[in-house]
């Protein structure tokens, strides 16, 4: 039985590759180590946390005797690592814990994951779950390809970037078998409402403004979370070692124009006269150092692997809207507390 760590199981992208893994793959021993950071909850795996294959340990990545102690105990033949701080406004407003957490606890993974096979990495795999932010910003033209230089603009992707290339080193220092993908703007359910999807659902649903940054034509390429956790099964299992993936949704939007059909789509759903939630967008003041534009080239992927979204936007986002319609008490769960008063930090400002 191949033991398996999946690190941010918990949270939002990391809660779908966990369901995957365990529904799946019944011979993999899965385990979901997590620190339930405010971004982290269990009530996301509620419907696997009982399957024989499952295993949920509670901890922090850059605790070192923690992290070595559970791969002496577990002897974990690959590692999908997905924990870490995500949000680039809370990166702007906290740069160190994004520094600690994203590059010292990658760091200690892996160490851990080097000092436990030394070297005998028949069968061994680190997978690093990383984000096209670490390219920069594009013009109005062109695609972030694998080749593509880094050019990091925020704490957040700074933090990212500097992960990516302790991977990439100890894969050429070590011989650590790893791969890397890169992936765009991810979208779903159990996203935490602080991104702009889930943040603009909840803001409707509770009639506040929707805030947009700047002039609202900033441009991302969106994916649904379902297929970028297909898309790490895929590249865990079929990838080669030492190459990194770019993944996107082929699906960019401005801002704006994203708002604007998620907001039409919240009205037919809600029963509202069309025209309601777009009456509570309101410019805000723009992110400092916001990149105007993301766009993923994921021709490698599918050429290579067979790899291509499974839903359209439209599809997906109805998917997400539902869900979110459907799970009101997950929503108020993760909004009581903190959540206000990390609101009333970013936006009564
Ligand atoms: P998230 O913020 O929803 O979840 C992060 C999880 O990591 C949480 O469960 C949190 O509790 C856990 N965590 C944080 N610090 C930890 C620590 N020190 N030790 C152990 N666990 C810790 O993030 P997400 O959006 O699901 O992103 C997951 C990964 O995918 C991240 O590495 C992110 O950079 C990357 N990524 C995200 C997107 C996106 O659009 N959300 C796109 C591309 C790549
Ligand atoms: O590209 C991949 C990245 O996508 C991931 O690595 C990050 O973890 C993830 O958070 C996401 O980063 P973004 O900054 O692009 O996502 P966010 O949802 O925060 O913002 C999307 C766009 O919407 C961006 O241009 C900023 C804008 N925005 C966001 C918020 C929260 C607003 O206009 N208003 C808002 O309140």
């Amino acid at each position: 039985m191949k033991a398996i760590l999946i690190t941010g199981g918990a949270g939002f992208i990391g809660s779908h590759v966990v369901r995957l893994m365990v529904n799946k793959y019944p011979e993999y021993q899965i385990f979901n180590l997590d620190k339930l950071t405010y971004a982290g909850n269990l009530g996301n795996l509620q419907d696997i946390e009982n399957k024989e294959n499952y295993t949920f340990l509670k901890g922090d990545i850059t605790d070192e005797n923690f992290i070595n102690n559970i791969f002496n105990q577990y002897s974990f033949d690959g590692v999908i690592h997905l924990a870490a701080e995500s949000h680039v406004d809370r990166s702007i407003t906290d740069p160190l814990a994004f520094a600690k957490t994203n590059i010292l606890g990658t760091m200690v993974l892996l160490n851990a994951f080097k000092t436990l096979w030394k070297g005998q990495w028949e069968g061994k795999r680190f997978y690093h779950v990383s984000t096209d932010e670490v390219y920069g910003t594009l013009g109005e033209t062109g695609l972030f390809e694998e080749t593509t230089p880094y050019d990091p603009n925020s704490p957040y992707s700074a933090s990212k970037a500097s992960s990516d290339h302790f991977v990439r080193a100890y894969g050429e220092t070590y011989g650590i078998p790893y791969v890397i993908t890169n992936c765009s703007n991810n979208y779903g359910q159990n996203q935490f409402p602080e991104k702009l999807i889930p943040l603009f659902i909840n803001n409707i649903l509770t009639s506040k403004p929707l805030p947009v940054y700047g002039d609202g034509n900033y441009t991302r390429d969106w994916l649904y979370v379902v297929d970028h956790a297909r898309a790490i099964d895929l590249v865990y299992h079929k990838g080669v070692d030492h190459e990194t993936y770019n993944i996107g949704g082929f699906n960019e939007w401005k801002n704006i124009d994203l708002i604007k059909v998620l907001c039409e789509q919240m009205d037919q759903k809600l029963n509202k006269p069309k025209g309601t939630s777009a009456q509570l967008i309101t410019y805000v003041k723009d992110r400092p150092g916001h990149d105007l534009r993301y766009a993923i080239d994921a021709s490698k992927i599918n050429k290579e692997l067979g790899w291509e979204p499974s839903v359209t936007f439209e599809q997906g986002l109805s998917i997400t809207i539902d869900w979110y319609l459907n799970n009101k008490e997950w929503l108020e769960n993760v909004t009581s507390g903190n959540y206000q008063k990390y609101y009333e930090l970013q936006y009564q400002k």
